[in-house]
C-alpha cells in the first residue's frame, strides 16, 4: 500500500512554524518580512500565482506588494523597477513573475534582481552557491520538493534517482540538491533527447517528473517500491470545475500509485510546497539583515 506525500498538510505545517517566527519578530519589536512581487500582463496563470503569494503572506503575518503593469512593458523600464525594489530597505524579498511577454529578456530580468533578495533563487549567484553547497536562496520547487523528502524521511543515500526535465528552475536544481553530500543520491538527469527513457525510469528508486507531459509516466515504467514525486502541472478544460480548468500532473496516478511506496498527486503534492519555498527565502533574507 503507497503512502501520500501531503504537500497541503506539510506547507499548512511549514506555514505555521513561519507564523510563529513573525509573532516573535513582532513582540521583538522587529519589522515583519517583506515580498513584493512584480507582475507584468494579463497571463491568466501568472494572475492566479500572484493572488496566490499574496494570500500566502497575509496568512504567515508577511508585508506584501504587487506592482503590476500592462503587456507593453517596456524591457528597461521593468530593469528601473527592479533596481528600485533592489534600493528599497522595507523589501526583503521580491520576484518578477515568469513568464513575460516576449520582448523582455528573462535572463537579462533575473541578473538585475540583487541576489540577496532573489525570493526565487533564480539568480546565477544563488545558483552559483547551490551548486557548490554554500547556504543560498534555493529555487522554490525543488527547495520544496527537498522538503517533502526530508520530513516524509524518504532515503535519498545511494539511491538512483532519476529527474525528468532539465529546466534551470526544476530539473536541473534538484539533481543537483539530490546529489549533494547529505542527500547522497545517485542522479540520471533525462529529457527530450534521451534514449531509451523508459527502461532509465524504470531503474529509478526515486522518480522526479518535471515536464508538463500530461500522464506521461506510466505503470509500466515505474518499479515496484519507488518513490514518485509528480512536479508537472498542465491546465486541461473541465466542465466539471468551478474554474473550468483542472490540472492534470505528468504521472498516471491512479495506475502508477499502487506500484509505489510514496507518491505526491496533483494538485496537493509540490505546488503548495513550492509557496512555501518563496516565504521561506523571504524570511531569510529578512532575518539576515538583523
Ligand atoms: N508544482 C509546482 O509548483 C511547479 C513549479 C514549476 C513548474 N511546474 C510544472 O512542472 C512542469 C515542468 O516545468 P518547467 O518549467 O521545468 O518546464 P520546461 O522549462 O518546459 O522544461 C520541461 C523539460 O521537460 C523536458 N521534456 C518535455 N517533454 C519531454 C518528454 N516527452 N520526455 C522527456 N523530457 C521531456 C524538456 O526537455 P528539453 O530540455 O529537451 O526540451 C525540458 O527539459 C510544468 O508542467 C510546470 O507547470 C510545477
Amino acid at each position: 500500500m503507497y503512502r501520500l506525500i501531503d504537500g497541503k498538510k506539510i506547507a499548512a505545517e511549514v506555514k505555521q512554524e513561519i507564523a510563529l517566527q513573525v509573532t516573535q519578530l513582532k513582540s521583538a519589536g522587529k519589522k515583519v518580512p517583506h515580498l513584493a512581487a512584480i507582475l507584468v500582463g494579463d497571463n491568466g496563470s501568472s494572475q492566479t500565482y500572484v493572488a496566490n503569494k499574496v494570500k500566502d503572506c497575509e496568512e504567515v503575518g508577511f508585508k506584501s506588494s504587487v506592482l503590476k503593469f500592462g503587456n507593453d512593458l517596456k524591457e528597461a523600464d521593468l530593469l528601473i523597477h527592479i533596481a528600485n525594489l533592489n534600493n528599497d530597505d522595507d523589501v526583503d524579498g521580491f520576484i518578477v513573475q515568469l513568464p513575460l511577454p516576449a520582448h523582455i529578456s528573462e535572463n537579462k530580468v533575473i541578473e538585475a534582481i540583487d541576489p540577496e533578495k532573489d525570493a526565487d533563487g533564480f539568480h546565477p549567484v544563488n545558483l552559483g552557491r547551490m551548486m557548490i553547497g554554500i547556504p543560498s536562496y534555493l529555487p522554490a520547487t525543488p527547495f520544496g520538493i527537498i522538503e517533502l523528502i526530508k520530513r516524509y524521511k524518504i532515503e535519498t543515500a545511494g539511491k538512483n534517482c532519476v529527474v525528468i526535465g532539465r529546466s534551470n528552475i526544476v530539473g536541473r536544481p534538484v539533481s543537483i540538491l539530490l546529489s549533494q553530500k547529505g542527500m547522497d543520491a545517485s542522479v540520471t538527469v533525462v529529457h527530450s533527447r534521451t534514449k531509451n527513457i523508459e527502461s532509465i525510469i524504470h531503474n529509478a528508486d526515486i522518480i522526479i517528473s518535471a515536464i508538463g507531459s500530461p500522464l506521461f509516466v506510466k505503470a509500466g515504467m515505474v518499479k515496484e517500491g519507488a518513490v514518485v514525486i509528480d512536479v508537472g502541472t498542465t491546465r486541461v478544460s473541465s466542465p466539471d470545475t468551478k474554474s473550468g480548468f483542472k490540472l492534470i500532473g505528468d504521472v498516471d496516478f491512479d495506475n502508477v500509485a499502487p506500484k509505489c511506496s510514496y507518491i505526491t498527486p496533483v494538485p496537493g503534492g509540490v505546488g503548495p510546497m513550492t509557496r512555501v519555498g518563496l516565504l521561506l527565502n523571504t524570511l531569510t533574507a529578512c532575518m539576515k539583515k538583523m
